[in-house]
């Protein structure tokens, strides 16, 4: 039984498609926390934002947290906002091992306007300034990461690979 591999890092880096692949090359289990909070609530993550508020969010993010810092052989997907609380990182890292994904600010601006709509804190922020604010303001949560990579002018499982490379005997 080994440790889990914890996806922290930006929107847009590419934590759920990188997570899925990862998984599938190490033959185990890939949990999108997002998802796994919409099949828990009945609700999207949009929906949770507006019916109920982030505060609301964030205490589902904390309960998924804990109890998936009981589990092992997981590549776990967090959301970005996963970093902003303490517990969360405490308890992930737990049997994790941390790695977050970076990307260009330009880059995450694209690849979120693919998918307009589905990340309520970036409904207003469509210039490359209010990504590289948030990024900023971000970073000193996303250093707690015992590996980083950066995903921008990469094919996936290039980035797939460089990880496996890093964490094959660690986990
Ligand atoms: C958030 C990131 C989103 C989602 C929610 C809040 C954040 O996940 O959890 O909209 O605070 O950065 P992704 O990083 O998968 O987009």
């Amino acid at each position: 039984m080994g440790k889990n591999i914890v996806l922290i890092g930006f929107m847009g880096t590419g934590k759920s498609s990188i997570g899925f692949r990862l998984a599938q090359r190490l033959r185990i289990t890939f949990i999108d926390m997002d998802k796994e909070i919409e099949k828990i609530t009945g609700m999207t993550v949009a929906e949770i934002f507006k019916r109920h508020g982030e505060v609301r969010f964030r205490s589902e993010e904390i309960l998924l947290a804990r109890k998936l810092s009981q589990s092992r052989d997981l590549v776990i997907a967090t959301g970005g906002g996963v970093v902003l609380q303490e517990e969360n990182i405490t308890n992930l890292r737990q049997n994790g091992l941390v790695i977050c994904l970076d990307a260009e600010p330009q880059d995450i601006l694209r690849r979120v306007k693919r998918k307009a709509g589905l990340r309520p804190l970036l409904r207003k922020k469509n210039r490359v300034e209010d990504i590289e604010q948030m990024l900023a303001e971000r970073e000193k949560y996303y250093t707690c990461a015992d590996y980083r990579f950066n995903t921008s002018d990469k094919g996936l499982d290039d980035v797939v690979q460089e990880i496996l490379r890093v964490v094959q005997d660690k986990i």
